[in-house]
């Protein structure tokens, strides 16, 4: 008897409950309705409030937050009492080192080395040009090509000028190539090879050089000083792909991608492969490992280092927004976070192959007909597959017909400019 009383009664809960919830939801759909075209502005804060971090880099965004909105309501804190860290008497672009970095951090003793000579310039920004182009962007260029590279790399430089690097017209559109290199500090054991490059500079004058130590944490520092020579040395240019000297990009699939956009996507392009749920690396072996001290939190969807093609109208957002964002020693995560606080993402490309390509495939010529970018290939693969990709007497329609053209699928339901909320 008992039994069937109490799942009758059961249901009839259930049931009331379920209306209830069918009331609530269609109610809020019809407050939603008449306010469609109202700007809801709550009137109370609705966000749960943080703690100031303990881990450095969070820190210093927190303290560029507080700096550049002097809004306390904004850093969500909790406590009353603020951090005396918070309100920094030290400039956050000084360049002196910030011994205070040694007590701030707290297992900075134990940390690698490379870590601790990051900690103690991450405030710099600006190093000066040694080697400078002026008269580049002229004639403002179709796509700039910036490729990081490192003094020693002399043949993939070479092998890049001789392939899918080369300057000039291109498509019928123009093409311009610059090497983005730092110092190869007598530090770091490199041989003194200035003299060459310097020859090299004279020959090719495509050279960019700044007078900093040019380590994998300092890849940060690259991509600043390179925003910042774009919007003053380049400031017409219509697209830029940055990326590495040890990829194959297949230049005249991206001029054919870009002249194709319409006007809309073509303006806040930034394309790549792109890395989504990831986060720091907690294994000290591991070339990506950030102890926990240095960074908490999960990495915002950003386009892998090996090359990514974006837009000459975010070159300048990107520049005055990276002065809002603490440098962080994985150059490609920091672009990242640049989009993210401008309220964009980047936009994958199956095209972009920074994993390479299947084994099978990597000698076949037609392989690379339809790709943007392959990654790695030697100075020799690189003259190789451009002397295929311009034979003549290849026939890449039948291969296309044959089905293994893949990396033109992204294409078709294509959305390849940044978006985010707020700028779709
Ligand atoms: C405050 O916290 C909310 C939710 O945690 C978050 O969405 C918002 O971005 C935070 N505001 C700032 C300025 O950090
Ligand atoms: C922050 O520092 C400035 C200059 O030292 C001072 O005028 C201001 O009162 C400080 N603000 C807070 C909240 O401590
Ligand atoms: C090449 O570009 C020029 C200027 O942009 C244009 O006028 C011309 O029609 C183009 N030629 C071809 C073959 O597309
Ligand atoms: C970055 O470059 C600066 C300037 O040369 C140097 O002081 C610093 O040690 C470098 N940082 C790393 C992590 O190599
Ligand atoms: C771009 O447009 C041209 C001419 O309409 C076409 O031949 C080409 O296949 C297009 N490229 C892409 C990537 O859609
Ligand atoms: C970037 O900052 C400069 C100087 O503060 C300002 O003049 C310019 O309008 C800004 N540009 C963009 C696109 O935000
Ligand atoms: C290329 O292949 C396609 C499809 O197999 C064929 O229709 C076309 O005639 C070929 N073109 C040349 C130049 O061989
Ligand atoms: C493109 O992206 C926007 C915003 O992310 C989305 O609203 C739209 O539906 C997408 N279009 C296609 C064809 O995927």
């Amino acid at each position: 008897m008992q039994g069937p009383r109490r799942k009758m009664k059961v249901m009839v809960m259930m049931t009331m409950v379920f209306i209830f919830i069918v009331v609530e939801v269609s109610r809020n759909a019809g407050k939603g309705d008449r306010n469609k075209n109202k700007q809801l502005v709550p009137t109370k804060r609705f966000w749960a409030k943080d703690l100031p971090s303990d881990a450095y880099w969070n820190r210093l965004q927190q303290q560029l937050n507080y700096i550049n909105n002097r809004n306390l309501e904004k850093l969500n804190f909790t406590t009353d009492k603020l951090p005396d860290w918070l309100n920094d008497t030290v400039r956050l672009d000084s360049c002196e080192p910030d011994f205070r970095v040694t007590t701030q951090v707290k297992d900075y003793n134990s940390l690698p080395d490379r870590f601790k000579d990051f900690l103690l310039s991450m405030r710099c920004r600006s190093y000066p040009i040694v080697v400078d182009q002026q008269n580049m962007c002229k004639d403002p260029p179709f796509l700039l090509l910036g490729i990081k590279s490192l003094v020693p790399h002399f043949d993939r430089r070479q092998a890049i000028r001789e392939s899918w690097g080369k300057a000039g017209r291109l498509a019928n559109k123009t093409v311009v190539t610059v090497f983005l290199l730092g110092k190869a500090a007598s530090e770091d054991h490199f041989p003194d090879l200035s003299k060459m490059l310097h020859h090299e500079s004279s020959i090719h004058k495509d050279i960019l050089q700044w007078d900093y130590r040019d380590t994998f944490f300092n890849l940060t520092i690259k991509e600043v000083l390179f925003l910042e020579w774009l919007s003053t040395r380049c400031p017409g240019v219509s697209y830029i792909f940055k990326g590495d000297d040890d990829v194959f990009v297949n230049t005249v699939r991206i001029i054919d991608f870009l002249s194709n956009l319409s006007h809309a996507k073509a303006k806040e392009l930034f394309v790549g492969d792109v890395i989504t749920n990831a986060g720091p690396h907690r294994d000290k072996k591991v070339k990506y490992f950030i102890p926990e001290s240095v960074f908490v939190g999960s990495y915002p969807a950003y386009a892998g280092g090996g090359g990514y093609l974006f837009s000459g109208q975010l070159v300048q957002k990107l520049h005055n927004i990276s002065r809002l964002v603490p440098l962080y020693p994985i150059d490609d995560v920091y672009t990242g976070m640049c989009l993210k606080k401008l309220g964009l993402a980047p936009k994958k490309h199956k095209g972009f192959k920074t994993f390479d390509i299947e084994e099978k495939y990597r000698n076949n010529a037609c392989a690379y007909n339809s790709l943007m970018l392959v990654h790695p290939r030697s100075p020799q693969h690189m003259i190789k597959i451009w002397a295929w990709l311009n034979d003549p007497a290849l026939n890449y329609s039948s291969w296309r017909s044959k089905g293994a053209d893949t990396a033109r699928e992204g294409e078709k339901e294509d959305n390849v400019s940044a978006s985010g909320p707020g700028l779709t």
